[in-house]
Parts: C-alpha cells; sequence; structure tokens
C-alpha cells in the first residue's frame, strides 16, 4: 500500500475496559480522532455497556475480550483495563494480528514486560505503544524540543511530581489491590518523563520513603499515601520523586529540568484556567481537579498520534509515544521504589 492510500484508510478501534478512563478513550476516539471508527467495545460489567450503548456510536458491544479479539473487522484494541491484565491481554492481541494500544503500566511484573517485549518482536509490523500520555502534553513537548535545541545546555537533573486530589469516599484504597502501589500507578509517570527528558539512561540506584497521611487502609496492601523517591541514572543523572494520594487543592502534576545552562519547569502552577481571584485572603487561581483535567489535550494527542502510526506503517514518525521498552523499564525502576519502600534500604539495579 503506498503511504496516500495507507493515510486514507480507516483505523478500526476496538476499545476495552469502560472505566473511570475508558469511557474517556472511547469518546475520544469515536469522536475527536480523525482517521478512526471507534468499531467495538468491550466490559464484563452490563452497566459500562448500557453506558456504551447511549454515548458511543453504536459499536459492537462484548462482554468478552476473547470475543472483541475474533472480531476481524477490528484493526486495533485500546486497553484501559486493570494494571494486573495488560501484560497478557497485549500478548493476545498481538497473536489475533492487531495493533495495540495499552495504559500504563505495561506490567506491574518486570518478567511479564520482558515477555511482551519478546512476543511483540515476532510481530514488527504491528504498533504496540504504551499510554505515557504527558509526552503528548503540549507544554510537556515544548520542553521536549527545547531541551533537544539546547536551551538549557546538558539536562542532568529532573523533579518530577504526581500528586492527585484528597477522594475522601475511599476510591485510593479500593484501586490499590490492583494499582501496583503509589510508585507503580502515579510516579511511573514521572519515571518515564524523567527517561524521556535526560534522553533515556539507565537508572543504577534507587532509594523510596513514604508515609500513611489519611488512608490507613492502604497499609493492608503495603501502599502509601505519600511518596518521596531519588533515583540515580549512569552518566550522573539524577531525578527526585513525589507522589500523593492526598493534596487539598486538586491534581498538582508538574515537572522541572535542570540543565547545565539553564532549568525549565512544566506547570509548576497547575492552574485550572487564566482566571486570578483577588479577594480578601489575596490573590488566587483555581487548581485542574484531577488528571483528565489537567491531560485532557493529551490524551487526544496521543490517540491521534496511535492512529497516524497505525495508518503510516511500522516505524512511522507518528509513533512518538513510549515505546514497550521503554514501558519495561518504567516499571522495573518502579519496583525497585516499591522494593525500597518496603525494605527501608536502597536498591542497586
Ligand atoms: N494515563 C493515566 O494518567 C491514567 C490515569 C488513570 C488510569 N490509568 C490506567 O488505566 C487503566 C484503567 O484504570 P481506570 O482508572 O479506568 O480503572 P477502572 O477500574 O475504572 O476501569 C477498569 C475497566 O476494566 C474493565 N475490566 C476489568 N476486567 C476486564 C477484563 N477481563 N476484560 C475487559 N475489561 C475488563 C472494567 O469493567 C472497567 O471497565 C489502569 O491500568 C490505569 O493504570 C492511566
Amino acid at each position: 500500500m503506498n503511504a496516500a492510500a495507507a493515510h486514507d484508510k480507516r483505523v478500526r478501534l476496538g476499545v476495552v475496559g469502560l472505566g473511570r478512563l475508558g469511557k474517556r478513550h472511547a469518546e475520544n476516539l469515536a469522536y475527536r480522532v480523525p482517521g478512526a471508527e471507534l468499531v467495538a467495545a468491550c466490559s464484563p460489567l452490563e452497566e459500562e455497556r448500557a453506558w456504551a450503548r447511549g454515548t458511543l456510536p453504536s459499536p459492537r458491544l462484548y462482554d468478552d475480550y476473547a470475543k472483541l479479539l475474533d472480531d476481524s473487522e477490528v484493526d486495533a484494541v485500546w486497553l484501559v483495563t486493570p494494571s494486573s491484565l495488560h501484560a497478557q491481554q497485549i500478548v493476545d492481541a498481538l497473536r489475533a494480528g492487531k495493533h495495540v494500544f495499552c495504559e500504563k503500566p505495561l506490567s506491574l511484573d518486570l518478567a511479564e514486560c520482558e515477555r511482551v517485549l519478546a512476543e511483540a518482536a515476532r510481530f514488527p509490523h504491528l504498533q504496540a505503544t504504551i499510554g505515557f500520555m504527558r509526552r503528548f502534553d503540549p507544554s510537556y513537548k515544548d520542553a521536549f524540543d527545547k531541551i533537544a535545541a539546547g536551551a538549557i545546555g546538558r539536562p542532568f537533573l529532573v523533579r518530577s511530581q504526581t500528586t492527585d486530589k484528597n477522594d475522601t469516599d475511599g476510591f485510593f484504597v479500593r484501586f490499590a489491590a490492583t494499582s501496583g502501589g503509589i510508585f507503580l500507578d502515579c510516579t511511573v509517570h514521572d519515571i518515564d518523563v524523567a527517561r524521556w527528558l535526560l534522553g533515556k539512561p539507565r537508572a543504577t540506584r534507587v532509594f523510596a520513603a513514604g508515609a500513611v497521611a489519611l488512608h490507613e487502609g492502604l497499609r493492608e496492601f503495603g501502599d502509601v499515601d505519600n511518596g518521596v523517591a531519588i533515583c540515580e541514572f549512569e552518566g550522573g543523572k539524577l531525578a527526585m520523586f513525589y507522589a500523593s494520594r492526598t493534596q487539598a487543592h486538586g491534581n498538582d502534576t508538574h515537572s522541572e529540568v535542570i540543565g547545565t545552562a539553564g532549568a525549565l519547569a512544566v506547570g509548576r502552577n497547575p492552574r485550572a484556567n487564566r482566571v486570578e481571584i483577588y479577594d480578601a485572603s489575596g490573590i488566587r487561581n483555581e487548581c485542574t481537579p484531577s488528571f483528565f483535567d489537567r491531560f485532557e489535550d493529551a490524551f487526544l494527542h496521543e490517540a491521534r498520534a496511535f492512529v497516524a502510526a497505525v495508518q503510516g506503517g511500522a516505524g512511522s514518525e507518528a509513533q512518538a509515544g513510549a515505546t514497550l521498552a521503554d514501558a519495561l523499564e518504567a516499571t522495573r525502576i518502579g519496583n525497585a521504589l516499591r522494593q525500597s519502600l518496603q525494605s527501608g534500604q536502597a536498591v542497586t539495579l
């Protein structure tokens, strides 16, 4: 197929998982991504399929992932399922001849990540990417381009945080059973950002510590609601991470990159919009309430890039997202942070 013909071909997608984030992805794929056609959706829950019936442009609905994979009119699957299912579902998609996008993290288990990479190597004609959407956020992308152009000299230190607004209904405690813990769920984004902005260095040693400030129920999962970490990379590069589930003001995700000739900060004021309130308590702005409000554009750009990559074929320039190898490194470091948190010792990688 020549490039123009490939570009004209619509990519028929099946979304799998219609929970908190899956619904958002499904709406993007159905209505906001040129070249995409959402033809199928899968959830084991009737209430989620009912949502799809009422909201999406009549996709075929499946209660079982295997049935969706049997659908010969699905070119690509879009996995937004619990993290513990990702690895096997990616392998199954590739074996069924489907391109695959999967939400982060690739897996909670390093051996499973390696198994996915080995399997994907057998299908080089299929796209397989992991949803580290910060790479598609316009501000993070601008910082990446400026660093690549030498704006801050040689970057050697990243300080990055992912902090969620406190959720008093206990969501984070229920989520802890499948999330892999705060470092694999939240900090995994900061790890990917740090490696991406520092030129993909290899991590050599980490140390992590944490506290339960509010959500006592996390203890039974070995998890914390606030965590800090230091990561050393080869070549004298460093990263510092902070993750939290207990912020009062909203989702406050930001990063700084320090170089030999300057520094860049991305999103240090997590402003919801450009309104400033002047009143008796001073001057302030409201904060993005959730990760989705902060990264709505990034999720959309990510979906458009994936579809363009499928249209453009393997090795396409449009494939700017995190590779399976990037995602494996993020899990390797995230796992080491969890191990360090539990042992109280630094972990050498
Ligand atoms: N990129 C980000 O910033 C970001 C943010 C939130 C969540 N996530 C990731 O997205 C994934 C889903 O998170 P969520 O918050 O939407 O979780 P969720 O629990 O709200 O949704 C999970 C969905 O998977 C479905 N599901 C469960 N088992 C299934 C199976 N065997 N086959 C098909 N579907 C199945 C559930 O019915 C549900 O629709 C997680 O891996 C999470 O790490 C990423």
